[in-house]
């Protein structure tokens, strides 16, 4: 799980991830704040040759008290390809199955890497919306929501996991 003491590498790996891939989509939200967002430390770090790289987070879904949320996913980009992120959603997805929980996510539609894995994984698109707030460019992003395999299929949130990934 996450520790105070990861903070730091986790901060770098997000400027990284902002330089390369506009997530977070906001270069003022590469910040502690926005990193621990809501999920009350239900978080994870992965490492590679003893450095944290990368970072998973869950949280209960604002629009539905009984399904979860997928936040703050991210690998540095020179750790990426050896199954970080494969083994973070491994752990977060395991999680929300052994609490019986549906889990969603939101992801911005030029994420098409983090995109491409939630499908290889047998995510499911369930919708999307324009989000309120913009990117840099002056654009209203567009956010994409997606539920995980196990999850109930009947199951749609109203709007989104109330977190959008800014
Ligand atoms: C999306 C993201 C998290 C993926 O991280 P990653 O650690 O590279 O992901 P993985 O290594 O688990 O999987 C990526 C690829 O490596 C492959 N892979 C998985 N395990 C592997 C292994 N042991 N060895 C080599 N390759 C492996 C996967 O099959 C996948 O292949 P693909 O390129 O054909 O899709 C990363 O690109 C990222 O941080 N993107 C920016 C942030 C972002 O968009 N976050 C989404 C927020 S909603």
């Amino acid at each position: 799980m996450r520790t105070d003491a990861d903070i730091p590498a986790l901060l770098a790996a997000l400027k990284a991830t902002h330089e390369v891939d506009q997530y977070p989509v906001l270069p003022t939200n590469i910040s502690r704040e926005w990193l621990l967002e809501g999920d009350d430390g239900m978080a994870w770090v992965a490492e590679h040759d003893g450095e944290v790289v990368g970072h998973i987070a869950v949280a209960a879904a604002e629009e539905d008290e009984y399904a979860l949320a997928m936040h703050r996913l991210f690998v540095r980009p020179d750790a990426r390809g050896r199954g970080a992120a494969s083994a973070l959603l491994t752990t977060v997805e395991t999680y929300a199955r052994l609490l019986g929980q549906d889990l969603f996510l939101e992801v911005v539609s030029h994420n098409t890497d983090a995109i491409n894995l939630y499908t290889k994984r047998g995510w499911r698109r369930v919708g999307g919306y324009i989000a309120t707030w913009r990117a840099p460019d002056g654009t209203h992003p567009e956010i994409i929501l997606f539920a995980a395999p196990h999850n109930d299929q009947r199951r749609v949130l109203p709007v989104g996991t109330g977190k959008p990934t800014e």
